[in-house]
C-alpha cells in the first residue's frame, strides 16, 4: 500500500519526468529489449531498431499511462481499467515482464536524476511500480 509519504514521493518524480516523457519513454523500451531480448516477441509487428520511430510513439503513450496512474494515484485500478482489460485479455503479456519494464524504467529515471533517487524515493517508485503492475495484470484470471 502507497503511504501518503510514497505518494508525494512518486508524485516529486513525476514532475521531473513529465517533460521527457518520449525520450524516457523510449530508452525504456530500448533498455528492456536489450536486457530482456525475450519482451521482443510481444512487438514482433514492431520495427524496434535503436531509435525506431514506433518504439518512440509506443514509449510515449507508456509513460502517458504511468502519468494516469500519478494523477490518479489513489484509484489506480479505476484509472488504468480498460489498460488492465487490454494487456490480459487482448495483449495477453505474462506478468513476468512488467517487472522488467518497472526495473528499466527505474534505471532511466536514475540514470537522468541521480540525485532525485534516494534510497526513499527508489523504494517508493518501486512500490509505485508494482502497484501499476498489479493493477495491469490483475484481470488475468
Ligand atoms: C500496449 C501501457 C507493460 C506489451 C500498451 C498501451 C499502453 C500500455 C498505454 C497502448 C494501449 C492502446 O493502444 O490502447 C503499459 C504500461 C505498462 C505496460 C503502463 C507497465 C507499467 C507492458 C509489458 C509488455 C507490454 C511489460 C510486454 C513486454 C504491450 C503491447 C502493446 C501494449 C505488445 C500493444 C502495442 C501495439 O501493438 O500498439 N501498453 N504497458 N506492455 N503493451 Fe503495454
Amino acid at each position: 500500500v502507497l503511504s501518503s509519504g510514497d505518494k508525494a514521493n512518486v508524485k516529486a518524480v513525476w514532475t521531473k519526468v513529465q517533460g521527457h516523457l518520449e525520450d524516457y519513454g523510449a530508452e525504456t523500451l530500448d533498455r528492456m529489449f536489450t536486457v530482456f531480448p525475450q519482451t521482443k516477441t510481444y512487438f514482433s509487428h514492431f520495427d524496434i531498431h535503436h531509435g525506431s520511430i514506433q518504439v518512440r510513439n509506443h514509449g510515449k503513450k507508456v509513460m502517458l499511462a504511468l502519468g494516469d496512474a500519478v494523477s490518479h494515484i489513489d484509484d489506480i485500478a479505476t484509472a488504468l481499467s480498460a489498460l488492465s482489460d487490454k494487456h490480459a485479455h487482448t495483449l495477453r503479456v505474462d506478468p513476468v515482464n512488467f517487472k522488467l519494464l518497472s526495473h528499466c524504467f527505474l534505471v532511466v529515471v536514475a540514470k537522468h536524476h541521480p540525485t532525485l533517487l534516494t534510497p526513499d524515493v527508489h523504494v517508493s517508485l518501486d512500490k509505485f511500480l508494482g502497484t501499476v503492475s498489479t493493477v495491469l495484470t490483475s484481470k488475468y484470471r
